[in-house]
């Protein structure tokens, strides 16, 4: 623990040391032609709010450009096409609200929701991941009856429906730590966190059904959004801002300069939307003021990490879960798994790891495989030696957060009055949860100002 900690610190250290550079002067006259595009909207990010973002702004009326890093658009949903059976799996985002936001941005696309389904396992074990043997005395608790419980303290929270705004003082049992559900990533957090992860909504959807797409690929709405924005001159892959100044155009437009694979482009737009996580890190070349760097400075994040693996040994259909034998409510000891489990495909397993720091992925490959090796299932043999990956992301910052301290100083205040703050919008993660069908609720409601603004 001490170590993790002073990782953490070391990590902290290091953000901190890495401040924006000022934005170098940069001789926009230079850009011409194809190297110079004028639009209403940028939006840097193409993962899940940002895809949302630009879909809903351009049905709106609004030109856009979206600038994403990678070289698909998608951020966290991962889908894997098994070359063999053509089958695809979803490792990352797996899951879906039923609520009118999600059906109709995915109708928008033509992609077929259903049921979520899960194929049951035909074998589950509690392992304690640090020795590898399982937990006899283990019993999963029932969540039900605690979720009846957990509805009635949110709805003593109505404010906490969309994005993150407090009342002054905030109230105290939002910053009490939250160790009540076995949830590993949230427990020695704040429960404002747990409660806009576990919201009402999420409970309403356990006891009625997630959805997911039809065809078992999450991944259709990022292809076809690609088509679209493609068609539109709206997108530029592999690309990033390396300069942004706001407002500094007779009109009032905000220059962006992004490095795209053919070249430097000058992006012209009256309005910017954020959809990447608002870490200090990101904001490279931006004309930052001392609030924003305030703000962005105050994140920290925890790393996720997810893939897929075949030759394990493991029989298939089975899956485990890392559980702490011996730590409060069972929470698995991180950095560690969260476990393996089975999918569609024969032979094929999922592998999570959760760490409160950022690792290299050959690190944590290693510790995943030096898990696996570990296992002590009776019958079952491992054989890491043999192990490949068919699929390895690392899912990095995952949980921007603050401390208690921050939140009951007026962080969140203080984050949210950035949204319009110089002609630019901030959707994802950070402020709303973890959760695709939120973030896009959340979205919605900030369209009409960035429409307006
Ligand atoms: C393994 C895993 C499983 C999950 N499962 C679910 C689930 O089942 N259901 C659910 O609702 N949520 C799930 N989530 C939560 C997920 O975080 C959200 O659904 C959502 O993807 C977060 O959206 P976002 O827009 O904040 O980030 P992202 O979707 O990650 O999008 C951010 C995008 O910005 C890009 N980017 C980053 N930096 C830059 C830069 N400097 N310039 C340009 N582009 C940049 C990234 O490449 C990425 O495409 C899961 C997350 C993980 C990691
Ligand atoms: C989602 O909700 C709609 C409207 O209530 C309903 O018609 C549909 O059957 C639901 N879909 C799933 C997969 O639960
Ligand atoms: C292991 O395999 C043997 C022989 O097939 C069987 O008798 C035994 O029940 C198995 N043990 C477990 C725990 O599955
Ligand atoms: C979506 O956001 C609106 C406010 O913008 C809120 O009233 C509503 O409760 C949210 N929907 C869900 C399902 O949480």
């Amino acid at each position: 623990m001490r170590s993790s900690l002073k990782l953490l610190a070391l990590a902290y250290l290091g953000l901190v040391a890495a401040l924006p550079e000022p934005s170098p002067s940069v001789d926009y006259n230079a850009f011409k032609g194809d190297d110079l595009i004028t639009r209403d909207v940028c939006v840097i990010g193409g993962g899940s709010g940002g895809t949302y973002a630009a879909t809903r702004l351009r049905q709106l009326g609004q030109s856009v450009i979206v600038v994403e890093k990678e070289p698909i658009m998608g951020g966290h949903t991962n889908t894997y096409t098994v070359p063999s059976s053509g089958l695809t799996i979803d490792y990352g985002v797996v899951v879906f609200h039923n609520i009118s936001v999600v059906r109709d941005y995915f109708a928008h696309f033509n992609v077929e929701l259903g049921p979520a389904s899960f194929a049951a396992p035909t074998a589950s074990f509690s392992v304690d991941f640090r020795t590898g043997k399982i937990d006899q005395g283990f019993i999963a608790p029932d969540p039900s009856a605690a979720l009846q419980a957990w509805v009635g303290q949110l709805s003593k929270y109505p404010f906490l429906a969309t994005g993150i705004n407090l009342p002054d003082p905030v109230p105290a049992d939002l910053l009490l730590p939250f160790a009540e559900f076995g949830y590993a990533d949230l427990i020695n957090q704040p429960t404002l966190y747990a409660m806009k992860l576990l919201s009402i909504n999420l409970v309403q959807t356990l006891e009625t059904g997630y959805v997911a797409t039809a065809a078992h690929d999450n991944h259709l709405i990022y292809d076809a959004a690609t088509a679209e924005f493609t068609a539109a001159d709206s997108l530029l892959l592999s690309s990033y801002a390396i300069s942004v100044e706001r407002g500094c155009n007779p009109d009032g437009s905000s220059n962006i300069v992004v490095q795209t694979p053919k070249g430097k482009k000058l992006i012209k737009a009256k309005k910017i939307v954020v959809a990447i996580p608002p870490r200090i890190s990101n904001f490279q070349g931006w004309d930052l003021d001392s609030e924003e760097i305030n703000v962005f400075s105050t994140y920290r994040n925890e790393a996720y990490y997810t893939g897929l693996i075949t030759n394990t040994g493991l029989p298939d259909g089975y899956d485990i879960a890392n559980i702490g034998s011996n730590t409060p409510f069972n929470i698995p000891a991180l950095p560690g798994m969260y476990g393996f489990s089975a999918t569609a495909q024969p032979g094929l397993v999922d592998v999570k790891y959760a760490s409160p720091f950022e690792q290299d992925d050959k690190t944590v490959q290693r510790n995943i495989l030096q898990a696996l090796g570990r296992l002590q299932i009776p019958n079952v043999t491992t054989t890491p030696s043999k192990v490949q990956w068919a699929a390895f992301n690392a899912h990095v910052p995952f949980f921007e957060h603050v401390t208690t301290e921050q939140i009951q100083g007026g962080f969140y205040k203080r984050a949210n009055a950035l949204q319009g703050h110089r002609k630019v919008w901030y959707t994802g993660a950070a402020w709303e949860a973890q959760d695709s069908s939120m973030i896009w609720n959340f979205t919605e409601s900030l369209l009409p100002a960035i429409v307006h603004g």
